[in-house]
């Protein structure tokens, strides 16, 4: 059951029992009341024949004066039926039923009130015994109409009233205030699951739009590169014929042509990944890539003065990427740690594992990261180096190709004391990948 009809359900029940309620109340005081009342007739009913010896003329007398018309009614009994003072035979089959059974009140029903003159409402009869067993002994009988009883059933109905409507106004208002108050809630809700679309929508336009720019500028670069790739290839082939038998001109140009080949296939496997095509993923042992990416860059690091170790208690395990982006990656992470360390700083790149994933670390000693910076990081041409030192894409293009594989990429300040940072990507191990990736 939804809330609303919950609130309904409860605020009805609440009304019902405080009726039962009340009406019960009523009921038990009503009945106090009328046995209050009887006793009351029973008391009087018995004075009253303390007070007469016998029924002689006198005794008649001042029993007729003792009635109220209307009101009051005295009845004696001496075996001949219900009488009046006067002798006036009357009749009444409560008060004779209780009179042959020696009860000390009965209980007249309006009619039977009535019949007997009195108004057409309950009265009740105390009943009193006088001499049993003699021969002149007699029943009197005090008949009165239960006036103040009515009084109080008025009254006592008139409360009965009061309370239901009171609180059913009280139930009414809080049930009232409780749905107003879940309608409320209901609406802060709704508006914000929509504020919390909007913001995920917002978010896939902002990556559509990063992926557009990637796009952009990737389309631009494979047409700019490929005529001086192609040339660049060309002329190492014709360099490689010319220096034949000098092997180590020879394997110079052979490194420029496999090297140009590379920027060629980066270039192209960029593209397709921003196109939205999967590229060829095979399963490589981490080591692979870790090495791949150390040769890349030792030159860079040689020239700046930094050093590059390697830590990797975890690198025979296999990933399954597509290795030449993947390798690029940590070029780029390798690149900016170089990039932020001093001469004669270190940089040290791990690979690790745990729980199914592999995750390849690049920390620096280098100047660091704030918060603010490693949380831009990853936009498109935010940069915080020289103009013409760099472009803003490294990590751009870097957690794209990251997030393609399904992984994630975090740039942190380090945690262990110095100072520096943490670059951190990690990937699901081959063969444990999930069932949403790949
Ligand atoms: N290891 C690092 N230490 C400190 N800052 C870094 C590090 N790596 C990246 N950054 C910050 O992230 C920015 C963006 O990096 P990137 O996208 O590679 O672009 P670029 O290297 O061209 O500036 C850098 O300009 C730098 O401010
Ligand atoms: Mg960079």
């Amino acid at each position: 059951m939804r809330r609303p009809a919950w609130i309904i359900a409860f605020m009805l029940s609440a009304i019902g029992v405080v009726s039962v309620a009340a009406y019960w109340d009523e009921e038990r005081e009503s009945k106090a009341a009328l046995d209050d009342f009887a006793q009351a007739q029973f008391m009087l009913a018995t004075s009253l024949s303390e007070m007469t010896s016998s029924l002689d003329a006198a005794a008649r007398q001042r029993l007729a004066r003792v009635e109220d018309p209307g009101n009051v009614l005295v009845l004696v009994s001496a075996g001949r039926g219900l009488e009046r003072p006067s002798g006036e035979a009357v009749s009444s089959a409560p008060i004779e039923r209780a009179v042959a059974a020696h009860e000390p009140f009965a209980r007249l029903s309006r009619p039977e009130a009535a019949a007997l003159g009195l108004p057409a409402r309950t009265a009740l009869a105390g009943i009193a015994r006088r001499s049993a067993g003699d021969a002149r002994g007699f029943d009197l009988v005090i008949v009165a109409t239960a006036l103040r009883e009515r009084d109080r059933e008025i009254r006592a109905s008139t409360r009965l009233v009061l309370a239901l409507l009171s609180s059913t106004v009280l139930v009414l208002a809080f049930g009232t205030l409780a749905l107003w108050r879940q309608r409320a809630e209901l609406r802060l809700a709704r508006d914000l699951a929509v504020a919390d679309a909007l913001r995920v929508s917002d978010e896939r336009l902002m990556r559509a739009d990063r992926l557009a720019t990637l796009g952009a500028l990737a389309t631009g670069i494979a047409h700019e590169v490929s005529t001086p790739l192609g040339v660049i290839v060309g002329r190492a082939e014709q360099l490689s014929r010319k220096v034949q038998g000098d092997e180590r001109s020879e394997r110079a140009a052979t490194v420029i042509a496999e090297q140009a080949d590379r920027i060629g296939k980066i270039v192209r496997g960029f593209l397709g990944l921003v196109r939205g095509e999967g590229g060829l993923r095979e399963r490589v042992l981490s080591a692979d890539i870790v090495r791949d990416a150390q040769e890349l860059c030792a030159h860079r690091f040689e020239h700046a003065g930094v050093t590059l170790q390697l830590d990797v208690s975890g690198d025979a395990l296999p990933v399954f990427c597509e290795p030449k982006l993947f390798t690029q990656v940590l070029v780029n992470l390798l690149l900016n740690a170089c990039d932020a360390c001093d001469a004669r700083g270190s940089v040290t790149l791990g690979v690790s594992s745990r729980d199914g994933r592999v995750s390849f670390t690049v920390t620096d000693d280098g100047h660091g990261i704030t918060a603010e910076d490693s949380a831009r990081a990853m936009e498109p041409f935010f940069t915080t180096k020289a103009p013409g030192k760099g472009t803003g894409l490294g990590l751009a293009i870097a957690s794209e190709i990251v997030s393609h594989h399904n992984g994630t990429l975090k740039l942190s300040p380090r945690t262990d004391g110095v100072r520096g940072t943490v670059a951190r990507v990690e990937i699901a191990e081959a063969g444990k990948e999930s069932d949403d990736e790949g």
